[in-house]
């Protein structure tokens, strides 16, 4: 039975452009969005630009622009983005429009109705330049605790330390550079701790969040602090509209969430196709009222968490509105093993990978394949997406696809019902990918997606090897292989199609099945249109290393080396003469060089945690000699079973010089591919014996 279901993901800050860590949010989100569709869901995608808050009033000053006309030009150009990522909102609206004030408002009230806003007295750091409160980013000064200066008025990056900004030394304003004074102010706090035990119900319940993150949301809860909620003039948002608290606005992170409601409601009202119109008082019957008929689940980042599990739902509890169904926490994006950064040219925009000429499918692809439920960062390494764009997508499945076609090309009698005697081993893999993806999917597990599909895709080409249906492709072995394997790339397509929206339709069609983007119902790849060579496969062009390594911006400081000029002519002429005994470029090495590394084939014997190290095992390694060695190596996270590993022929680095690790001395090192969890043990075949030199 198809479910109606409302996904959101984080409404960006309507200050900046979309880069690469947001996309990761949108993309994983699109994915899902379009896969719960392709299961026949009713689903509606929402999202919006987040346009209030001292930073975007600041901002729009400096810009010398009007908040609103400020915030639309991000929205627009936000919006635009994403659409070039193929992430598909059923709309992308902004919380500064009347639908959000209405029901911040009506939030506000139903707050202050069931008795948990009250009135505090505060001192806070007031900019008499500016004339204005600063918040806690817009205060710089010197660590209380450890004295480095430079620290925001929060928290210092040096020590960790968090403070209040008034306990910074020599505080300044960041806007003026002048040292601000303490002011008193009035706010509205929401009393948390009375509420507690419902938020508490909220986050312990069965699916709502991923245990771990249901672990971290109970230490906040452990100790709840109140919530501001009110901020002074001036500020972009909106007033409280409350006597007892004349002049102040509501804090955008009130009305932000809120911003999820608003916008569907707005979808429905004025956005929606004339079928799925729904008049405001529908929508909340349909979609907020506790116990409606629908689902609400939210996709965000780890840093917003709090703002999300604490505080959201006890603003709809308090609403007497349903509360999110599943919130889905991804971590962090980093460029290269490093946080992204605008001096190292890692701050990569959506903008900057489009100019670099990529596809944006193929970031969707190594996003997907690097993705799953839990909260670890995800990293984007320049040279894992290369080589996973190149070995997955491009030979693995694209050049299948069109060998096969080439061959359906070379048959006289097309392959129809007649030849529905396929390989028992592919149909079954097929079948079961098919299967497995789809729980894969609804688990958020899109690694083990990318890696069933691939799987298929191999089979079918060690299949194609084996057979080498190319020297007689209609005698009634080829032919029932090629037909088992268009059918097999038929269910990749459908395996794909939500991380791949344009490559898994294309595919699809290429063999004439009528729609990729429709999961089929009875799991069984071989039922469905007879097989047919319809239209080229799509290509996947290999990635180079110059293409990939565009999507890094000159560092903003100039190394120390000097460019180097075109050699003279003169130069050239020497350089030429003398080219046998030229030292290679730097980072080149010679034979020499590598020939000093010995690698050898080592079975693994015996493999354990090593305790109090959560990152080491202990493996014992058969390399030919008459005792096998001790190796430690970094990869129990990758590993959590440690006995999978025993049996395998890894390679081993066989001369490097005994060190200690944790008390135990490694004899050696062994190779492996990937970053952890994400990381797998260079192995070989049965066929080389344990001792073999690796060259
Ligand atoms: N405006 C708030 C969200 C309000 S939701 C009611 C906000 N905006 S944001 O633009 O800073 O971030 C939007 C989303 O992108 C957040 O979920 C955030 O976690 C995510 N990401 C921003 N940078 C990221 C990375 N480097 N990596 C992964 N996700 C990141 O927060
Ligand atoms: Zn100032």
């Amino acid at each position: 039975m198809s479910k109606r279901v409302l996904v959101t993901s984080a409404l960006p800050y309507a200050n900046g452009s979309v880069h690469l860590g947001h996309l990761v949010e949108y993309i994983q989100t699109d994915v899902y969005v379009r896969f719960r569709r392709a299961c026949g869901d009713e689903v509606t995608y929402v999202c919006a630009a987040d346009s209030h808050g001292t930073p975007i009033e600041v901002n729009a000053a400096k810009a010398g622009m009007a908040p609103k006309a400020f915030v639309e030009k991000y929205r627009r150009e936000q919006h635009e983005d994403f659409k070039r990522f193929l992430v598909e909102f059923s709309t992308y609206y902004t919380t500064d429009s009347p639908e959000n004030e209405k029901w911040a408002h009506r939030v506000y009230q139903a707050l202050k109705a069931r008795g948990l806003i009250y009135k505090k007295t505060v001192e806070q750091l007031y900019c008499e330049v500016d004339r204005r409160f600063l918040p806690d980013r817009f205060v710089k000064g010197t660590c209380p605790s450890c004295g480095k200066g430079g620290q925001y008025g929060d928290v210092c990056e040096n020590c960790g330390t968090t403070y209040d900004p008034r306990e910074l030394k020599d505080p300044r304003c960041v806007i003026c550079n002048t040292s601000p004074v303490v002011r008193t102010s009035e706010h509205a706090y929401v009393n948390l701790r009375k509420v507690e035990p419902d938020i508490r119900r909220w986050v312990e319940a069965e699916g709502h969040l991923e245990p771990g993150v249901r672990e971290q949301v109970k230490g906040w809860l452990a100790d709840l602090q109140d919530w501001a909620i009110t901020r002074d003039a001036p500020y972009f948002g909106f007033p409280v509209n409350d006597p007892d608290f004349p002049g102040k606005f509501l804090y955008v992170w009130v009305d932000a969430p809120i911003g999820y409601l608003s916008s569907a409601e707005h979808f429905f009202a004025e956005e929606a196709p004339a079928d799925r119109r729904l008049a405001p008082g529908e929508f909340e019957a349909s979609y907020l009222a506790e116990g409606a008929p629908s689902r609400l689940e939210h996709f965000i980042g780890k840093d917003i968490l709090r703002f999300h599990a604490v505080f959201w739902p006890a603003m709809l509890q308090a609403t007497g509105l349903k509360t999110p169904d599943r919130m889905a926490v991804h971590g962090h994006l980093t460029v290269n093993g490093e946080k992204m950064s605008k001096s190292r040219g890692t701050f990569v925009t959506a903008k900057t990978y489009l100019d670099a000429g990529l596809d944006p499918q193929l970031l969707r692809y190594y996003y997907a394949a690097n993705l799953g439920p839990g909260v670890s960062d995800l990293d984007l390494s320049l040279e894992e997406f290369r080589n996973r764009i190149n070995a997955d997508l491009a030979n693995n499945v694209a050049n299948l696809a069109s060998r096969v076609f080439a061959l359906l090309g070379r048959l006289r009698e097309p392959l129809d019902g007649k030849d529905a005697n396929p390989e028992e081993a592919i149909v079954e893999a097929a079948r079961a990918a098919l299967h497995l993806a789809r729980g894969a999917y609804a688990a958020l597990e899109y690694r083990e997606v990318v890696r069933l599909a691939s799987d298929v895709a191999s089979l079918c080409n060690r299949r194609m090897q084996e057979a080498k249906p190319w020297e007689e492709p209609g005698s009634p072995g080829s032919r029932a292989l090629l037909f088992s394997v268009v059918k097999a790339l038929r269910a990749i397509a459908v395996v794909l199609a939500p991380i791949l929206p344009v490559f898994g339709e294309q595919l699809a069609t290429a063999f004439g099945q009528p729609d990729p983007r429709a999961w089929p119902k009875d799991l069984d790849p071989f039922a469905g249109p007879p097989v047919v060579a319809r239209n080229r496969p799509p290509q996947v062009p290999r990635l180079d290393a110059k293409q990939v390594a565009k999507l890094i911006a000159a560092p903003a400081e100039p190394g120390p080396q000097p460019v180097s000029k075109a050699p003279s002519p003169a130069e050239t002429a020497t350089r030429a003469t003398a080219r046998p005994v030229a030292p290679p470029p730097v980072g080149v090495i010679q034979y020499e060089d590598f020939a000093k590394v010995e690698l050898r084939v080592g079975q693994v014997k015996g493999a354990e945690p090593v305790t109090k190290a959560d990152k080491l095992l202990k493996l014992s390694v058969d390399v030919g000699e008459p005792e096998p060695r001790t190796i430690v190596a970094g990869i129990a996270q990758a590993y959590p079973d440690p006995q999978q590993l025993v049996g395998k022929r890894i390679v081993v680095v066989a001369n490097l010089a005994p060190r200690p690790l944790r008390g135990i001395t490694s004899q050696g090192m062994l190779l492996a591919a990937g970053e952890p969890p994400n990381l797998q043990v260079v192995t070989v075949g049965d066929a080389i014996a344990p001792g073999t030199r690796v060259k």
